[in-house]
C-alpha cells in the first residue's frame, strides 16, 4: 500500500486536504504517501453581533475560524494528517497518544484510514462523550487511566522509548507542521493579510505554538496571540505546574504543557498576552457564541472570546477598527453533556396545532425579542 495516496475527491472542489493545499510549505517529499480526510478549508465567519456586544461601536472586525467543521470535529485534525502521513512514510504500524480526547478521536480516524494500529490514554471520567465515542467507532484501542492528561503523557513518552510505536501529540514536530496551516488559511480567508490579533484557547500549546510558526513562515503579517487558559488549569498564566488541574473545559484540563517554553516565546515575540477565564468566564461566552451568531462549541473553544473579552475590558487591548480572529477549537456536539446539562428542558405539548397556537400566545420570546 506503500506510496499511495489516501486523498479522495469531493465534487465540486478542489481541496484535497491541507498538505495537498499548502504542500510548498511543508517538509514532505513529492513521493510522500499522505493520509487526509480533506481536513482544512474551515470557515472564517464575520461576527458582527458578538463584535457590537464585545465592544461596542469600535468597529471592530471580528471572525471565528470555525474548526469544529474539520472532519473529526476539531482542529487536530490539521496536525494529525501531517503526523499519521509521516508515520506512515517511516513504516510506522502502531501510533500512541494521550488527549483529552480531540487528539485520540483524530488520531483514530487518521490510524484507521491508514490502516494502522491506534492507542489512545485518557483521563477517566474526564472525558467528553462525543470524543470517547468518536475514538471507539474508529477502532482505536482506548485505555482509561487513573491519573490527568499530563500523566498520560508520561506514560506515552516513556512507552515509544521502549516500543516500536510513533507519538502522535503534538511534542512531535509534524504535529506543528500540519496545524500551522491554519495561520495560511486565516491570511488567505483575510485576502493575504493577517489580522491584528490572534485569540484562541492554551492547553499543551502546541496550537499556539504552530500558528505563530505558521505566521511568521507565511510572511504576510503577524498578529498579536491572546491565549486563553482556564482558572483551575492555567499553567502558563501562574508560572507554575498545576498539579490537580480542573474545569468544565475538560480539553484544556492540563497541568504542565509540553509545549509550554515555545508558546511563551510565541507569546513574547508577538507582544500577546495570555490570560486565564473562570469556568463561568469560559461558558459565558459559549453561550454568546451559540446564541448570538449560531456557533455551537465545546466550552473550550469558549476560552479564545472569553480571553479577548477580558483583555478589552481590562483595557490591555484597544479593538477599535481592529481585525480581530478567534478560534473556535472544537464541535459543540463533542460535549452533549455540558450543553444539554445547562439547557432549558423542552416544553411539552400535545401533538395538536390548537396546543401549539396556545403555547405561541403565551410564550414568553415572541418574535420581536432577540
Ligand atoms: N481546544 C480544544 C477543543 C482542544 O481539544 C485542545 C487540546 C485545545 C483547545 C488546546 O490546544 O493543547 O494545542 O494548546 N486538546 C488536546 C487533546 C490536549 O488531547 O485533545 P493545545
Amino acid at each position: 500500500m506503500r506510496g499511495r495516496l489516501w486523498l479522495s475527491l469531493v465534487p465540486n472542489s478542489n481541496w484535497q486536504g491541507v498538505i495537498q493545499q499548502y504542500r510548498k510549505y511543508l517538509p514532505f517529499a513529492d513521493d510522500a504517501p499522505i493520509v487526509s480526510l480533506n481536513e482544512g478549508n474551515t470557515p472564517l465567519i464575520r461576527a458582527d453581533r458578538l463584535a457590537e456586544i464585545i465592544a461596542p461601536n469600535t468597529g471592530l472586525n471580528l471572525f471565528f475560524k470555525y474548526e469544529g467543521l474539520n472532519p473529526t470535529g476539531s482542529f487536530k485534525d490539521r496536525g494529525m494528517t501531517a503526523a499519521i502521513s509521516q508515520a506512515v512514510g517511516e513504516g510506522a504500524e502502531s501510533v500512541i497518544c494521550a488527549s483529552t480526547g480531540n487528539t485520540a478521536a483524530s488520531a483514530a480516524a487518521y490510524a484507521a484510514r491508514a490502516g494502522i494500529r491506534c492507542i489512545v490514554l485518557v483521563p477517566e471520567g474526564k472525558i467528553a462523550l462525543g470524543k470517547l465515542a468518536a475514538s471507539l467507532a474508529y477502532g482505536a484501542e482506548v485505555i482509561s487511566i487513573d491519573g490527568s492528561f499530563d500523566a498520560g503523557l508520561d506514560m506515552v513518552r516513556e512507552i515509544v522509548q521502549r516500543q516500536p510505536i510513533v507519538l502522535v501529540n503534538s511534542i512531535n514536530p509534524w504535529r506543528l507542521e500540519g496545524q500551522k496551516t491554519g495561520a495560511f488559511e486565516i491570511c488567505d480567508q483575510l485576502g493575504g493579510t493577517a489580522p491584528d490579533f490572534h485569540c484562541l484557547p492554551v492547553g499543551n500549546a502546541g496550537n499556539i505554538s504552530a500558528y505563530w510558526l505558521g505566521y511568521k513562515q507565511y510572511e504576510m503579517g503577524l498578529p498579536r496571540l491572546i491565549g486563553g487558559q482556564a482558572a483551575g488549569a492555567a499553567p502558563i498564566v501562574t508560572g507554575k505546574v498545576v498539579k490537580n488541574p480542573e474545569t468544565v473545559a475538560t480539553a484544556i484540563r492540563i497541568g504542565n504543557p509540553a509545549r509550554w517554553r515555545q508558546a511563551l516565546e510565541a507569546l513574547d515575540e508577538s507582544g500577546g498576552i495570555i490570560t486565564a477565564l473562570t469556568d463561568d468566564q469560559i461558558l459565558d461566552c459559549w453561550q454568546l457564541l451559540a446564541v448570538k451568531e449560531g456557533l455551537f462549541v465545546e466550552p473550550a473553544s469558549a476560552t479564545g472570546l472569553a480571553a479577548l473579552r477580558k483583555t478589552i475590558n481590562s483595557g490591555d487591548i484597544d479593538p477599535t477598527g481592529k481585525t480581530i480572529v478567534v478560534v473556535l477549537t472544537g464541535h459543540g456536539l463533542k460535549d452533549p453533556d455540558t450543553a444539554v446539562g445547562r439547557a432549558a428542558t423542552p416544553s411539552q405539548i400535545p401533538a395538536d396545532v390548537l396546543a401549539l397556537e396556545t403555547y405561541l400566545a403565551h410564550s414568553s420570546r415572541n418574535k420581536n425579542s432577540s
